[in-house]
């Protein structure tokens, strides 16, 4: 029997063949070859570890298998974040910055502002987490300033399905950013 071990967070990717519950051969991506338990084991291990074609297919399951399904797996907990400009009349401050994330689950996310490093506090509005009708959520946040020239400005977004946060930086020269 053949069987497939993935760790997202440090990205290791294992096959292991399992003979009455116990391994007698393990390809580990940290080790880069296979290693023997068992007699039987050891003898075909070292064969394979032989075969150049073998070794290099495996070595490449960590990106082929384990890195393109951490992807797929994360962007269905939350996808797309983006950061916009809004027109507004009648504002206090003259520009407003969007920062949306359209489709997250679950419930429970963290937008935050950032001046120069500093978390912005003051000038924050922000929508519920509202429902999309398809288990998703969107959220859109708001921040109010006046513009700087040579100031970034980010939006940070914190959700159970990221590793780390999405910081988006504002590029002031285009008109819609991403
Ligand atoms: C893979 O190999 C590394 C380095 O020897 C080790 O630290 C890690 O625990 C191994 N992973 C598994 C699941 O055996």
């Amino acid at each position: 029997m053949k069987s497939s071990y993935i760790s997202v967070i440090d990205m290791v990717f294992v096959d292991n063949y399992i003979f009455n519950k116990d391994v007698y051969i393990q390809f580990n991506s940290t080790v880069g070859e296979y290693v023997g338990y068992t007699a039987h084991g050891v003898y075909n291990a070292d064969l394979w570890n032989k075969d150049t074609n073998i070794l290099q297919q495996e070595r490449a399951e960590v990106d082929r298998y384990c890195k393109h399904n951490a992807e797929l797996y994360q962007s269905i907990l939350i996808s797309p974040v983006k950061l916009s400009s809004v027109t507004q009349a009648g504002g206090r401050h003259p520009a407003v910055l969007m920062c949306s994330a359209y489709r997250f689950y679950p419930h429970g996310i963290k937008v935050s502002w950032m001046r120069d490093g500093a978390v912005v506090k003051t000038d924050v509005t922000s929508t519920e987490e509202m429902p999309n009708g398809d288990w998703y959520y969107q959220i859109h946040s708001h921040l109010e300033y006046t513009p700087k020239s040579g100031e970034k400005i980010s939006c940070a977004v914190d959700h159970a399905g990221l590793t780390k946060p999405i910081i988006i930086d504002w590029d002031p020269s285009l008109p819609e950013s991403e």
